[in-house]
Order: C-alpha cells, then sequence, then structure tokens
C-alpha cells in the first residue's frame, strides 16, 4: 500500500514536471523575436550603410586607431563584420590571423551573458564611448542587430573546419538540389556568371567558398545586402542546408586552378611497380599477410639477436680487459 502512494506521488511529479517544461517552452517560443529582425539584423552587421542606403562616414572608426595589424581604411573599418568577423568569433575566430585580425573581441561569447537592452546600450556607446553608432544607425536598426546577436548566431565551427576550410558533415547532393533550384538563376549552374571583385581580386563563387566559407555561410543564410538575392533563412532554411549549399559550392569551380602536371612527364614522381605487388585475390591476401607476419618477426628476431651478441662482445671485452 504504501509503496503504491509513494509510485502515485512520484508518477503525478512526473506529469507535473512535464507539462511545466511543455508550457515554459512554449512560452519561449511564444517571445521569440521575429524572423524579419534576424535577417535585417544580419544585413546591418555585414554592411550597415548599404542596408540602410546611407553613405558611410568619410573617416575611419574611432576604435580602428587601437590596432595597426588591419591594414583597411575608411568604409569598411566601421562594418562589425571587419572587427568581430563573420563568425562572430574576432580574434578567437577566422580573423584571429592573416590580413583581418584586429585583435577585436568574440562577440559570440559576449552576448551569451547580454541582454538585448545592455547590447543596444553598448551600440550607443554605454560602455565605450567610441563603440557609439547611435549617430549613424536609428534606434531600431540597434534593436535588430541586437536581435540578430542574440538569436541569429550559429557556431561556425559545427560545420567549417578551421584549418582545412572544408564543410564539416555536409551533403553535396542535397546543396546541389538547392543550388540549382535557386542560385543558379543568377549565380549560373558552375557559380561563375557573377564575378565578384573583392580583396582587390575576381573570384567565383567557387573560389569564394574555399577562401572564406564564413562569409559563404552568412551571406547564403542572411542574402547580401543592397541585392535581390534569397535569403535563405526566409526561405525556411536550417544553418544545415546553408552548410549543404557550402559543401556543394565547395567543388565549384574556382578559376584558379594551377594546372596539374602528369607523373608520367614528372619521372621523379613515377611510382616504381612493388615486386609481388598488391593482394589480388583471398590466396594472395593470405600470402601477403603471413609474409607482413612472417617479416615482423623476422626483423623482432634480428633485433633481439642483435641485441644479445653486443652485450656478449661487451662483456667479453671488460672481461678481457680484466686480465
Ligand atoms: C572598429 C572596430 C569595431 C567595429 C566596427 C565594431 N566593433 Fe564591436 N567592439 C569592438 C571592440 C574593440 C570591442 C570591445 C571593447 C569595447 O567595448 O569597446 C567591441 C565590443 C562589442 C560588443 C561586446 C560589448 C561588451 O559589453 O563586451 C558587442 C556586442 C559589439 N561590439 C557589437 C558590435 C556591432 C553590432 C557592431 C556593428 C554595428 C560593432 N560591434 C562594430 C570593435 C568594433
Ligand atoms: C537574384 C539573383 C541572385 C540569386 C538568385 C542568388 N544570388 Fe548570390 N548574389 C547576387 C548578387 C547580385 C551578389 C553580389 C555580387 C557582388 O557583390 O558583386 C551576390 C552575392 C553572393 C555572395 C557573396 C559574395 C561575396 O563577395 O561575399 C554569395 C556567397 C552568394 N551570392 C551566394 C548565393 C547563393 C548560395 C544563392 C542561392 C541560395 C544565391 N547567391 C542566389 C545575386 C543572386
Amino acid at each position: 500500500m504504501k509503496s503504491s502512494v509513494k509510485f502515485y506521488l512520484l508518477f503525478s511529479l512526473f506529469l507535473l514536471g512535464t507539462i511545466l517544461s511543455f508550457v515554459t517552452h512554449s512560452r519561449a517560443q511564444g517571445v521569440s523575436p521575429s524572423g524579419e529582425d534576424i535577417v535585417n539584423g544580419a544585413l546591418l552587421y555585414d554592411k550597415w550603410y548599404a542596408a540602410l542606403k546611407v553613405n558611410p562616414p568619410a573617416n575611419d572608426m574611432l576604435i580602428w586607431s587601437r590596432q595597426s595589424t588591419n591594414t583597411r581604411s575608411g568604409p569598411d573599418t566601421w562594418r562589425c563584420v571587419e572587427c568581430h568577423g563573420w563568425d562572430y568569433k574576432g580574434l578567437e575566430g577566422a580573423y584571429g590571423s592573416g590580413s583581418h585580425f584586429t585583435g577585436f573581441p568574440n562577440i559570440m561569447k559576449l552576448v551569451g551573458q547580454m541582454s538585448e537592452e545592455e547590447i543596444v546600450a553598448h551600440l550607443k556607446g554605454a560602455k565605450d564611448p567610441a563603440h557609439d553608432f547611435s549617430p549613424y544607425i536609428p534606434e531600431a536598426s540597434l534593436s535588430q542587430l541586437a536581435v540578430f546577436l542574440k538569436y541569429g548566431l550559429i557556431d561556425d565551427a559545427a560545420y567549417i573546419d578551421g584549418i582545412s576550410l572544408k564543410v564539416i558533415g555536409g551533403n553535396e547532393t542535397h546543396g546541389g538540389q538547392l543550388f540549382q533550384q535557386t542560385c543558379s538563376t543568377c549565380h549560373g549552374e558552375d557559380g561563375k556568371t557573377i564575378i565578384f571583385h573583392s580583396e582587390g581580386v575576381n573570384e567565383y563563387l567557387g573560389t569564394l567558398a574555399n577562401r572564406d566559407p564564413w562569409r559563404f555561410l552568412h551571406r547564403t543564410r542572411f542574402g547580401t545586402a543592397g541585392t535581390t538575392m534569397p535569403v535563405g533563412f526566409n526561405l525556411g532554411w536550417t544553418p544545415e542546408d546553408g552548410r549543404d549549399i557550402l559543401a556543394y559550392a565547395q567543388t565549384l569551380p574556382t578559376g584558379g586552378e594551377i594546372p596539374v602536371v602528369e607523373p608520367t612527364t614528372r619521372p621523379e614522381v613515377t611510382p616504381t611497380k612493388l615486386p609481388g605487388g598488391p593482394a589480388t585475390n583471398l590466396f594472395t591476401g593470405i600470402l601477403t599477410g603471413l609474409g607482413a607476419f612472417v617479416g615482423v618477426i623476422g626483423y623482432a628476431l634480428l633485433f633481439t639477436f642483435g641485441f644479445i651478441l653486443a652485450g656478449f662482445l661487451v662483456i667479453t671485452v671488460l672481461r678481457r680487459r680484466k686480465e
């Protein structure tokens, strides 16, 4: 009797817990920010003056002079992305080295502990007067930036290998389908129709996907300010859909390919045929295995034998000396 009471008590507690978590979950979703704010915030983060269709300030951003490693000047110095990176991780991310290095902070980490209000206050210079964007960006847009930073960020490290710059676990086939449906009308089936002139170079979509996958992913998810490019986020795409397109785009022509020298014209790298060659059937396979086994044992024996021999030699030499 007592144990059944205990059971019912526990069971009702469990039920209550489940119901409560459901309620709080749906309430949390109820207050979720609008997708429009997230997308606008992302476009502002990319290039706020293009998103707002205004002229960028003429001078360099005040904070810019606190570093000297990134030698860009003018409008670029005002872009959130130039200081905090396409992966939002500043000095701890892709901009931790190279020509974009500034040493400015990883805001993905910082905004985790900030409320939307605190982010807006920071963008108005509350903590650092030099970080004040309020003379240029209207209040509503500052809020959108805060919404994007709170709810729109993804951790690119889950999708892009920081060393090889290749996509992690992407589905190229799926990415290819999405690309041919949505992107090829403008960029061409091979991504070569639109040529980007950035960073002083001309490049195709495939070039960019391989050179700066973080930028590719941000712009595939949120579009490019000042263009009519479709916005993945508005199409209901998940970050994984964006990752798949990136994986596919990394296979597109890059235009900068160095012609591959055929191995036959380079005798020094022509592989010599191995005696015996690789196993071709079960029997030769077993033979190869046995050969390897005997080989290893043989070496081990030879090695041990050599050791013993050396030991004997040392002992006899020492003995002779004593005599
Ligand atoms: C010229 C470089 C530069 C630009 C441009 C820039 N930031 Fe920053 N940002 C910094 C530096 C440096 C800090 C840390 C020191 C400080 O707060 O001034 C910082 C800090 C932050 C923080 C963290 C605040 C905190 O309390 O720690 C946020 C959030 C942020 N920036 C967002 C943005 C957004 C959004 C934009 C674009 C509207 C932007 N930043 C543009 C350099 C920049
Ligand atoms: C309506 C035409 C159009 C479509 C459709 C389109 N784009 Fe774009 N895209 C553009 C234009 C225009 C640019 C800007 C070109 C420039 O900067 O010179 C651009 C730029 C980009 C960039 C940024 C290049 C850079 O320099 O950073 C990426 C990445 C990109 N597109 C990917 C895509 C992907 C992925 C799709 C499919 C989801 C797509 N685009 C569909 C027109 C389009």
